[in-house]
């Protein structure tokens, strides 16, 4: 029989010998791009594979081989790759108008649907990312709150944007953040911690900037007791509680706010609510949200070039009006399909790991421990990841390199069933002596 070592090292081959043309495409990329693509994020070792085509949740690499995609594209693809009904009203609105610098079709309609989904939205400004939506969260909490401070969860994303990366990953301050930034980070689903951060900050603290679920760290749901105390505080100290929602607004007709009972005075949207297309919007109560209409020097000065694009707008709303009840209900069933297969692979395969769930969302984690905060999902075993993630590619599932998944309108039962197999199969492959496998891993990049 084979040890794990010769286990790794005949999938390195396979994936070597099946994806030549990603590969050549790689080093092609790298002398134009850095890293060989325009995201962080896409890179694992050795290279990644380059996607051609997609459909469905079927993806097609450069040299022919398929996938079914668990990604979707960070979950933002909750309909599936060009879902007709989708697509349509993209080309239908391409057709009329593609951008222009005057109020244009799509945007009152898309901003009712959010604010009807959502009770605590009243009013919604779009954006073309969610990044861009977390940056003007926090400029209106300055704004109207006349403070600086902001806290945020330890392994908290709020996309690409320096001030709020502060304690994105383990005790770090990433390059070309300022020393200097007023964040202040603190552990998830703590509330003792959080209570007495913002009662020491006092009239310093102009918000609280939470995930309702952790996403980036490892899908890590927020206790629904933390969160209202999140809420009540902020509100006891006269700062805002903002939600981030771009991942989780996906889990319920109204977000997980929605689900939990929760009412923040801003929240930040972005991925699904745009049909696939590039899109952030920030929605929130009419009064802090007020701000940005223009009056002068009482308003905060926003623009975009490309901010409620009429494309996006329309391909949004069309994406949500599939969100039915029963687009839910098959959400939910399909994530707790894959959750429980994945905990019964682990449980036959011998390998020690966790999957964290909350409804079509899901994280694989390589660690025995307690998953409650990002510490708990920092501690999962990396080259066990790395060895996971490309079995599950070369038996044609494609997920985050994190281990993160999430199902889609077009995943079916039996694609889940196909996942399951190929998970089944992995980590069978991997059992044994996990650090023999460690070796391997770490030699990919020299
Ligand atoms: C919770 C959360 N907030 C913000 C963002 C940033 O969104 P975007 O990538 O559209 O800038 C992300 C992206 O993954 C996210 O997961």
């Amino acid at each position: 029989m084979r040890g794990p070592d010769a286990w790794l090292a005949a999938e390195v081959r396979t994936y070597t010998d099946r994806t030549s043309r990603s590969r050549k495409r790689f080093e092609i990329a790298r002398k134009v791009l850095p890293g060989g693509d325009t995201r962080s994020i896409t890179f694992y070792e050795p290279y990644p594979v380059a996607i051609a085509a997609a459909g469905g949740i079927q993806l097609t690499d450069m040299d022919g081989n398929r996938y079914r995609d668990f990604l979707l594209n960070y979950t933002s693809l909750i309909t599936g790759h060009r879902h007709p009904v989708v697509q349509r009203a993209a080309r239908l609105a391409m057709d009329r108008v593609v951008a222009v610098a005057a109020p244009a079709p799509g945007q009152v309609e898309l901003a009712t649907e959010l604010a009807d989904r959502i009770p605590s939205v009243e009013r919604v400004r779009f954006l073309s990312s969610g990044t861009e939506a977390a940056m003007l969260a926090v400029r209106i909490a300055r704004a109207v709150t006349g403070r600086s401070v902001v806290i945020k969860a330890i392994g908290g994303y709020h996309g690409s944007y320096p001030d709020l990366d502060f304690m994105l990953r383990p005790g770090s301050r990433p390059l070309g953040v300022p020393e200097s930034s007023e964040v202040v980070a603190v552990p998830y689903n703590d509330t003792g911690r959080l209570v007495s951060v913002v009662e020491q900050l006092g009239e310093r603290c102009a918000a609280i900037l939470l995930e309702p679920a952790l996403g980036a760290a490892g899908i890590v749901p927020g206790d629904a007791e933390y969160l209202r105390s999140a809420e009540r505080v902020a509100r006891r100290n006269g700062a805002l509680f903002i939600l981030d929602e771009v991942i989780t607004f996906r889990l319920g007709r109204g977000g997980l706010q929605g689900l939990l009972g929760l009412s923040p005075d801003l929240t930040v949207l972005g991925k699904i609510i745009g049909g696939g297309f590039p899109v952030g919007a920030l929605g929130g109560r009419a009064e802090p949200m007020e701000v940005l209409a223009p009056r002068g020097e009482r308003s905060i000065a926003h623009s975009g070039t490309f901010n409620g694009n009429p494309v996006t707008m329309a391909a949004g709303l069309a994406g949500l009006k599939l969100l039915t009840p029963s687009a839910y209900a098959h959400l939910d069933a399909l994530g707790a399909r894959l959750a429980d297969g994945i905990r019964a692979a682990f449980a036959s395969s011998g390998v020690t790991g966790s999957v964290t769930q909350v409804g079509s969302l899901l994280n694989v984690h390589f660690t025995g421990g307690p998953v409650n905060d990002a510490d708990g999902a920092w501690s999962s075993d990396k080259p066990s990841m790395g060895a996971f993630h490309l079995g599950l590619l070369n038996r044609g599932v494609f997920v985050a390199p994190r281990g993160m998944l999430a199902v889609s309108l077009a995943t079916t039962a039996n694609d889940v069933d196909a996942a399951l197999a190929a998970i089944g199969d992995t980590l069978t492959g991997m059992c044994g002596d996990m650090r023999r496998a460690e070796s391997t891993v770490a030699s990919f990049g020299q």
